[in-house]
């Protein structure tokens, strides 16, 4: 099954709770909520007390990607305000195994992130412990970027891998995503696709229609 997970970034912040239910009344079964710090990533967005907040208004899978140096920090809190997904970047992590072992400790499902060059043998050795692996498909801390090609192959050797190892980890991809790039990222082998302007620029309730029955056409072998 395919997954959109909308990124709240590329919403108007004054009306969040219209834009959230927009994209849940639409069928998005997840919200991509993306933390950043002004360290590992230059932009600052935001935290804990937003995400508890809305979580009021959506009973969405809140997928957050933690875009912060030492994510381990925070993923009790993190979990508290709501999160049912934390996804860390392996680059910010000195003890990677001991950060995914606290997030499946507080309750939440586990993915690990990685920069578009970052290779993927770097999460070999943790591959069987999360749920997901995050593929950047471009330099995180900006929404409105355009994707960098070769991380399409990227998904390939990734998802190779995983079959390889027989494991059903998900691949998400973020980062330039749109309704013309969507196909060939899901014969790549993703099946999460994020997208921040492709949903929130325009009518966030057709843009999220106009996705999933995308995603249903592929479901159904008919793109
Ligand atoms: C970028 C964020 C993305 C961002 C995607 O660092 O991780 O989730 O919101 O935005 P678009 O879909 O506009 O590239
Ligand atoms: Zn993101």
């Amino acid at each position: 099954m395919y997954i959109l997970a909308p990124s709240l970034l590329g919403a108007d912040f004054s009306r969040l709770e219209p834009m959230i239910r927009a994209t849940s009344e639409a069928g998005a079964q997840y919200l991509h909520l993306d933390v950043m710090d002004g360290a590992f990533v230059p932009s600052i967005s935001f935290g804990m007390p937003l995400i508890a907040s809305i979580r009021k208004c959506s009973d969405q899978i809140f997928d957050v990607h933690m875009m912060v140096q030492e994510p381990g920090r925070y993923v009790a809190d993190m979990k508290k305000a709501g999160a049912d997904l934390i996804c860390v970047h392996q680059e910010a992590c000195i003890h990677l195994d001991r950060t995914i072992s606290q997030i499946r400790e507080a309750g939440a499902m586990a993915g690990v992130a990685l920069n578009p060059a970052t290779p993927i043998s770097t999460l070999d050795c943790v591959l069987d412990q999360v749920d997901m692996v995050l593929l950047m498909s471009v330099n995180p801390g900006f929404g409105g970027q355009k994707f960098i090609p070769y991380t399409l192959e990227k998904i390939r050797c990734l998802k190779k891998t995983l079959t390889k190892r027989g494991l059903k980890t998900h691949i998400q991809v973020d980062g330039g995503v749109t309704l013309e790039n969507a196909g060939e990222l899901f014969e790549a082998g993703a099946d999460i696709l994020v997208a921040g302007s492709a949903v929130f620029k325009g009518d966030p309730a057709a843009n999220t229609r106009a996705f999933l029955e995308l995603f249903a056409r592929y479901e159904a072998g008919r793109p």
